[in-house]
Protein backbone atom coordinates (compact mmCIF):
# COMPACT_ATOMS: atom_id res chain seq x y z
CA UNK A 1 0.00 0.00 0.00
CA UNK A 2 1.64 3.04 -1.04
CA UNK A 3 1.94 6.07 1.52
CA UNK A 4 1.07 8.99 -0.15
CA UNK A 5 -1.87 9.85 -1.98
CA UNK A 6 -0.62 9.97 -5.40
CA UNK A 7 -1.64 13.07 -7.85
CA UNK A 8 -4.37 12.55 -9.99
CA UNK A 9 -3.81 14.71 -12.67
CA UNK A 10 -1.39 13.91 -15.85
CA UNK A 11 1.39 14.02 -15.89
CA UNK A 12 4.75 12.93 -17.60
CA UNK A 13 5.88 9.34 -18.69
CA UNK A 14 8.63 8.24 -16.26
CA UNK A 15 12.00 6.44 -17.94
CA UNK A 16 14.04 4.38 -15.43
CA UNK A 17 17.06 2.63 -15.82
CA UNK A 18 20.10 1.91 -12.91
CA UNK A 19 22.41 4.65 -14.51
CA UNK A 20 22.73 6.14 -17.94
CA UNK A 21 21.79 3.17 -20.14
CA UNK A 22 18.25 3.91 -20.20
CA UNK A 23 19.47 7.12 -22.27
CA UNK A 24 19.19 5.39 -25.46
CA UNK A 25 15.66 4.24 -24.87
CA UNK A 26 14.69 7.76 -24.00
CA UNK A 27 16.60 9.42 -26.98
CA UNK A 28 14.73 6.48 -29.21
CA UNK A 29 10.73 7.14 -27.42
CA UNK A 30 11.86 10.83 -27.97
CA UNK A 31 12.46 10.47 -31.43
CA UNK A 32 9.09 8.66 -32.11
CA UNK A 33 6.79 10.45 -29.72
CA UNK A 34 8.31 14.00 -29.24
CA UNK A 35 4.87 15.29 -28.34
CA UNK A 36 4.73 14.04 -24.83
CA UNK A 37 6.56 15.06 -21.62
CA UNK A 38 9.17 12.74 -19.80
CA UNK A 39 11.09 12.06 -16.78
CA UNK A 40 13.98 10.10 -16.68
CA UNK A 41 15.20 8.47 -13.17
CA UNK A 42 19.19 6.98 -13.45
CA UNK A 43 19.52 5.76 -9.91
CA UNK A 44 22.96 6.12 -10.65
CA UNK A 45 24.36 5.65 -6.50
CA UNK A 46 23.33 2.21 -6.97
CA UNK A 47 24.88 1.44 -10.14
CA UNK A 48 25.30 -1.20 -11.92
CA UNK A 49 22.34 -3.43 -11.33
CA UNK A 50 23.34 -6.43 -13.09
CA UNK A 51 25.54 -8.34 -10.38
CA UNK A 52 22.65 -7.74 -7.67
CA UNK A 53 20.25 -10.41 -6.19
CA UNK A 54 16.68 -10.58 -7.65
CA UNK A 55 15.47 -9.44 -4.13
CA UNK A 56 17.60 -6.40 -4.01
CA UNK A 57 16.64 -5.08 -7.79
CA UNK A 58 13.16 -5.72 -7.14
CA UNK A 59 13.16 -3.42 -3.97
CA UNK A 60 15.51 -0.49 -5.58
CA UNK A 61 13.47 -0.57 -8.81
CA UNK A 62 9.31 -0.79 -7.11
CA UNK A 63 11.47 2.71 -4.96
CA UNK A 64 12.22 4.14 -8.25
CA UNK A 65 8.44 3.82 -9.09
CA UNK A 66 6.45 4.84 -6.43
CA UNK A 67 8.99 8.12 -6.73
CA UNK A 68 7.87 8.67 -10.48
CA UNK A 69 4.43 7.87 -9.49
CA UNK A 70 4.55 10.15 -6.61
CA UNK A 71 6.08 12.69 -8.50
CA UNK A 72 3.13 11.96 -11.32
CA UNK A 73 3.75 9.52 -13.63
CA UNK A 74 0.89 7.49 -14.49
CA UNK A 75 3.24 4.90 -17.21
CA UNK A 76 6.23 4.34 -16.24
CA UNK A 77 8.75 2.31 -18.71
CA UNK A 78 11.87 0.15 -17.04
CA UNK A 79 14.26 0.97 -19.34
CA UNK A 80 16.85 -1.40 -17.90
CA UNK A 81 16.47 -5.38 -18.94
CA UNK A 82 17.69 -5.85 -15.40
CA UNK A 83 15.13 -4.33 -13.69
CA UNK A 84 12.58 -5.70 -15.88
CA UNK A 85 13.93 -9.33 -16.05
CA UNK A 86 13.57 -9.40 -12.12
CA UNK A 87 11.03 -6.72 -10.99
CA UNK A 88 8.60 -6.17 -13.78
CA UNK A 89 6.36 -9.77 -13.60
CA UNK A 90 6.56 -9.04 -9.69
CA UNK A 91 5.23 -4.78 -9.53
CA UNK A 92 2.95 -5.79 -12.58
CA UNK A 93 0.90 -8.48 -10.64
CA UNK A 94 1.72 -8.06 -6.82
CA UNK A 95 2.42 -4.36 -6.03
CA UNK A 96 0.34 -2.54 -8.70
CA UNK A 97 -2.87 -3.51 -7.52
CA UNK A 98 -2.12 -2.06 -4.23
CA UNK A 99 -0.66 1.26 -5.42
CA UNK A 100 -3.00 2.34 -8.20
CA UNK A 101 -4.78 -0.21 -10.49
CA UNK A 102 -4.84 2.35 -12.82
CA UNK A 103 -0.93 2.72 -13.38
CA UNK A 104 1.10 1.12 -15.41
CA UNK A 105 4.94 0.10 -15.55
CA UNK A 106 6.13 -1.50 -18.97
CA UNK A 107 9.51 -2.73 -19.64
CA UNK A 108 11.69 -3.55 -23.11
CA UNK A 109 12.30 -7.23 -23.19
CA UNK A 110 8.62 -7.89 -24.26
CA UNK A 111 9.23 -5.48 -27.10
CA UNK A 112 12.78 -6.94 -28.59
CA UNK A 113 11.27 -10.54 -28.29
CA UNK A 114 8.52 -9.57 -30.52
CA UNK A 115 10.21 -8.59 -33.29
CA UNK A 116 13.23 -11.21 -33.70
CA UNK A 117 11.34 -13.57 -35.53
CA UNK A 118 11.18 -11.13 -38.20
CA UNK A 119 15.26 -11.01 -38.14
CA UNK A 120 16.55 -14.22 -37.54
CA UNK A 121 16.93 -16.44 -40.59
CA UNK A 122 18.17 -19.83 -38.62
CA UNK A 123 16.24 -18.87 -35.23
CA UNK A 124 20.03 -18.87 -33.39
CA UNK A 125 19.84 -15.51 -31.32
CA UNK A 126 22.51 -14.60 -28.83
CA UNK A 127 21.54 -12.14 -25.69
CA UNK A 128 24.37 -10.41 -24.68
CA UNK A 129 23.08 -9.02 -21.60
CA UNK A 130 24.28 -8.70 -18.05
CA UNK A 131 24.76 -11.67 -15.62
CA UNK A 132 21.59 -11.03 -13.60
CA UNK A 133 19.33 -10.69 -16.92
CA UNK A 134 21.26 -13.57 -18.10
CA UNK A 135 20.49 -15.36 -15.22
CA UNK A 136 17.00 -14.84 -14.98
CA UNK A 137 16.54 -16.56 -18.16
CA UNK A 138 13.64 -14.00 -19.46
CA UNK A 139 15.11 -13.85 -22.82
CA UNK A 140 15.17 -17.52 -23.13
CA UNK A 141 11.65 -18.17 -21.63
CA UNK A 142 10.50 -15.20 -23.66
CA UNK A 143 11.61 -16.06 -26.72
CA UNK A 144 10.46 -20.10 -26.37
CA UNK A 145 7.05 -18.79 -25.99
CA UNK A 146 6.73 -16.79 -29.05
CA UNK A 147 8.77 -19.38 -30.91
CA UNK A 148 8.92 -22.66 -30.10
CA UNK A 149 12.47 -24.53 -30.58
CA UNK A 150 14.44 -21.30 -31.06
CA UNK A 151 18.19 -21.38 -29.97
CA UNK A 152 18.96 -18.78 -27.06
CA UNK A 153 22.51 -18.72 -25.98
CA UNK A 154 22.68 -15.82 -23.54
CA UNK A 155 26.58 -14.42 -22.68
CA UNK A 156 26.74 -12.31 -19.67
CA UNK A 157 29.36 -8.93 -19.92
CA UNK A 158 30.22 -7.75 -16.54
CA UNK A 159 32.46 -5.26 -17.14
CA UNK A 160 30.89 -3.19 -20.08
CA UNK A 161 28.38 -1.86 -18.05
CA UNK A 162 30.75 -0.32 -15.32
CA UNK A 163 33.00 0.62 -18.29
CA UNK A 164 29.98 2.59 -19.82
CA UNK A 165 29.40 4.25 -16.59
CA UNK A 166 32.94 5.23 -15.92
CA UNK A 167 32.80 6.66 -19.53
CA UNK A 168 35.87 4.36 -20.42
CA UNK A 169 33.46 2.95 -23.44
CA UNK A 170 35.67 4.39 -26.12
CA UNK A 171 38.91 3.39 -24.80
CA UNK A 172 41.58 1.16 -26.34
CA UNK A 173 40.86 -1.12 -23.04
CA UNK A 174 37.01 -1.28 -23.68
CA UNK A 175 38.50 -3.22 -26.98
CA UNK A 176 39.36 -6.45 -24.94
CA UNK A 177 36.25 -7.01 -22.78
CA UNK A 178 34.06 -6.53 -26.22
CA UNK A 179 36.11 -9.15 -27.77
CA UNK A 180 36.31 -11.51 -24.95
CA UNK A 181 32.07 -11.74 -24.61
CA UNK A 182 31.61 -11.67 -27.89
CA UNK A 183 34.18 -14.70 -28.38
CA UNK A 184 32.78 -16.89 -25.87
CA UNK A 185 29.12 -16.10 -26.69
CA UNK A 186 29.81 -17.41 -30.81
CA UNK A 187 31.79 -19.87 -29.08
CA UNK A 188 28.76 -21.46 -27.71
CA UNK A 189 26.82 -21.68 -30.36
CA UNK A 190 28.99 -20.67 -34.37
CA UNK A 191 25.61 -20.96 -35.88
CA UNK A 192 23.95 -17.36 -34.17
CA UNK A 193 22.93 -14.86 -36.84
CA UNK A 194 21.15 -12.32 -34.81
CA UNK A 195 22.53 -10.56 -31.10
CA UNK A 196 20.14 -8.95 -28.92
CA UNK A 197 21.75 -6.11 -26.83
CA UNK A 198 19.94 -6.95 -23.98
CA UNK A 199 21.17 -4.42 -21.76
CA UNK A 200 20.37 -1.13 -22.45
CA UNK A 201 23.46 0.64 -21.62
CA UNK A 202 24.90 -1.67 -25.15
CA UNK A 203 24.39 0.76 -27.49
CA UNK A 204 26.73 2.60 -26.41
CA UNK A 205 29.52 -0.06 -27.31
CA UNK A 206 27.78 -0.58 -30.41
CA UNK A 207 30.95 0.34 -32.56
CA UNK A 208 33.19 -1.99 -30.97
CA UNK A 209 30.25 -4.98 -31.06
CA UNK A 210 29.91 -4.29 -34.60
CA UNK A 211 33.87 -4.39 -34.95
CA UNK A 212 34.27 -7.97 -33.16
CA UNK A 213 31.18 -9.53 -34.80
CA UNK A 214 31.17 -11.39 -38.21
CA UNK A 215 29.45 -8.94 -40.63
CA UNK A 216 26.57 -11.01 -40.88
CA UNK A 217 25.42 -10.98 -37.57
CA UNK A 218 22.47 -8.71 -37.24
CA UNK A 219 22.93 -6.44 -33.92
CA UNK A 220 19.51 -5.68 -32.25
CA UNK A 221 19.72 -2.93 -30.04
CA UNK A 222 16.45 -2.14 -27.97
CA UNK A 223 15.65 1.68 -28.03
CA UNK A 224 13.57 1.83 -31.77
CA UNK A 225 11.37 -1.36 -30.66
CA UNK A 226 10.66 -0.08 -27.75
CA UNK A 227 9.82 3.33 -29.00
CA UNK A 228 7.17 1.70 -31.57
CA UNK A 229 6.05 -0.65 -28.81
CA UNK A 230 5.31 2.28 -26.40
CA UNK A 231 3.49 4.20 -29.63
CA UNK A 232 1.32 0.94 -30.10
CA UNK A 233 0.14 0.76 -26.49
CA UNK A 234 -0.72 5.13 -26.06
CA UNK A 235 -2.84 4.38 -29.52
CA UNK A 236 -4.58 1.16 -27.94
CA UNK A 237 -5.11 2.59 -24.58
CA UNK A 238 -6.31 6.20 -25.13
CA UNK A 239 -7.24 5.92 -21.27
CA UNK A 240 -3.53 6.02 -20.42
CA UNK A 241 -2.37 8.48 -23.06
CA UNK A 242 -4.65 11.06 -21.89
CA UNK A 243 -2.94 10.67 -18.48
CA UNK A 244 0.42 12.06 -20.38
CA UNK A 245 1.06 15.53 -20.80
CA UNK A 246 1.82 16.85 -24.11
CA UNK A 247 4.16 19.92 -24.10
CA UNK A 248 7.94 17.99 -25.18
CA UNK A 249 9.49 18.46 -22.13
CA UNK A 250 12.15 16.16 -20.33
CA UNK A 251 13.13 16.13 -16.94
CA UNK A 252 16.24 14.50 -15.69
CA UNK A 253 16.66 13.01 -12.27
CA UNK A 254 19.50 11.02 -10.49
CA UNK A 255 20.35 9.42 -7.06
CA UNK A 256 23.87 10.56 -7.54
CA UNK A 257 25.82 14.04 -8.15
CA UNK A 258 23.68 16.10 -10.32
CA UNK A 259 26.93 17.12 -11.84
CA UNK A 260 27.99 14.06 -12.83
CA UNK A 261 24.91 12.94 -14.46
CA UNK A 262 24.65 16.39 -16.11
CA UNK A 263 27.81 16.02 -17.34
CA UNK A 264 27.92 11.96 -18.25
CA UNK A 265 24.48 12.22 -20.05
CA UNK A 266 25.28 15.16 -22.17
CA UNK A 267 28.09 13.15 -23.80
CA UNK A 268 25.29 9.96 -24.24
CA UNK A 269 22.85 12.23 -25.42
CA UNK A 270 24.95 14.49 -27.97
CA UNK A 271 23.05 17.48 -26.38
CA UNK A 272 23.33 19.93 -22.90
CA UNK A 273 21.07 18.26 -20.37
CA UNK A 274 20.48 19.60 -16.93
CA UNK A 275 19.87 16.75 -14.08
CA UNK A 276 18.22 17.20 -10.46
CA UNK A 277 19.65 15.19 -7.94
CA UNK A 278 16.94 12.99 -5.81
CA UNK A 279 17.08 12.63 -2.09
CA UNK A 280 16.15 8.89 -2.41
CA UNK A 281 14.26 7.73 0.57
CA UNK A 282 10.54 9.11 1.00
N1 LIG B 1 21.04 -0.90 -18.31
C1 LIG B 1 20.64 -1.97 -17.53
C2 LIG B 1 20.11 -3.14 -18.31
O1 LIG B 1 19.50 -2.91 -19.34
C3 LIG B 1 21.35 -2.36 -16.29
C4 LIG B 1 22.78 -2.17 -16.15
C5 LIG B 1 23.22 -2.41 -14.73
O2 LIG B 1 22.87 -1.56 -13.89
O3 LIG B 1 23.88 -3.42 -14.46
O4 LIG B 1 20.21 -4.27 -17.90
Amino acid sequence: MTRFKLPQTPGPIGVFDSGYGGLTILKSIREELPQYDYMYLGDNARSPYGPRSFEVVYDFTLQAVNRLFSLGCHLVILACNTASAKALRSIQQKDLPYIDADRRVLGVIRPTVEIIGDITQNFHVGVLATSGTIKSESYNIELQKFYPGITVTGQPCPMWVPLIENNEFQSEGADFFVKKYIDQLLEKDAEIDTIILGCTHYPLLIDKIRKYCPNHIKLIPQGDYVASSLAKYLKNHPEMEQCCTKGGKCQFLTSESSEKFTENATIFLNKEIHAEKIAWDF
